[in-house]
């Protein structure tokens, strides 16, 4: 599904990521864990297509297409997913009408017609039932006031609703409490299928208590120093960072 081809990227002219391989396929969850300022939400933002940062070397591809030179919104119509880790908030706007306008907006890009409105109340519906999300909340306004695990929930919620191949989740928000991690652990584990891929961001082995991954990879100054099963996780949480820096020497 997604082939990371050893990438090099900059932000501001600061070289971030220097030399990132990393291979992702239908059907598996990958963790990326790693110290403050390793590069992981750079990592993120690279593959999602973001901007400001910049790829000087290397490639990326979904599904064997190339899609470096992409921008973020063609990326998403292909099925990329990156949650916000600075969620915005919009009065007026409700999380329902939020996320219809987005999924038009997606099929626009392919050409078809908007969704039949009596398609998307029974997606909703599906979706909401399946995340055990109550209706008031799709009613609220984007954002406006949530708490933690709200805001989790809204974003689980838009992932359930665009069904992403690829869905990239940054947990680095130190400000995560434990319903916010189960509400988002809760919505990976039943979303995942065989035919979608999900890689958690995450600075705490706490998430990984309740979504197992299949892999775990270590970020270390812009390169990825480790890679293993989630008893690497386990292993970090015991040890600590210092414990890869010091094997590194
Ligand atoms: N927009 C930006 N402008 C300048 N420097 C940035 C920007 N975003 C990230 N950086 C720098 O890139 C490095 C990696 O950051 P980041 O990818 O956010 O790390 P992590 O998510 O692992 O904590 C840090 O040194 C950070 O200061
Ligand atoms: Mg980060």
């Amino acid at each position: 599904m997604l082939q990371i081809k050893d990438v090099y990227a900059s932000v501001e002219g600061k070289d971030i990521l220097k030399g990132i391989s990393l291979t992702v396929n239908a059907g598996e969850v990958h963790a990326i864990m790693g110290p403050n300022g390793a590069g992981k939400s750079t990592l993120a933002s690279i593959i999602a297509g973001k901007e400001e940062f910049e790829l000087t070397k290397g490639e990326i591809t979904i599904n064997d297409e190339d899609i470096t030179e992409l921008g973020a919104e063609e990326r998403a119509h292909k099925g990329v997913f990156l949650s916000f880790q600075y969620p915005v908030e919009i009065p007026g706007v409700s999380v329902t009408n939020f996320i219809k306008t987005a999924i038009n907006e997606n099929r626009k890009a392919k050409g078809l017609e908007d969704m039949p409105a009596s398609e998307m109340l029974k997606k909703i519906k599906e979706k909401a039932d399946l995340l055990e999300i109550d209706r008031k909340f799709l009613s609220r306004s984007l954002n406006v006031g949530f708490s933690g695990g709200e805001k989790k929930r809204n974003e689980i919620f838009q992932m359930a609703m665009l069904e992403p191949k690829l869905a990239i989740l940054d947990e680095t928000d130190s400000g995560l409490d434990i319903d916010a991690l189960k509400v988002v652990a809760n919505g990976v584990n039943k979303l995942k299928n065989k035919d979608n891929a999900v890689i958690i961001i995450t600075h705490y082995q706490r998430l990984l208590d309740y979504i197992v991954p299949d892999f775990v990879h270590v970020i270390m100054d812009g390169k990825i120093v480790k890679s293993g099963t989630k008893q690497l996780a386990y292993e970090l949480e015991e040890k600590g960072y210092d414990w890869i820096k010091e094997e590194l020497v």
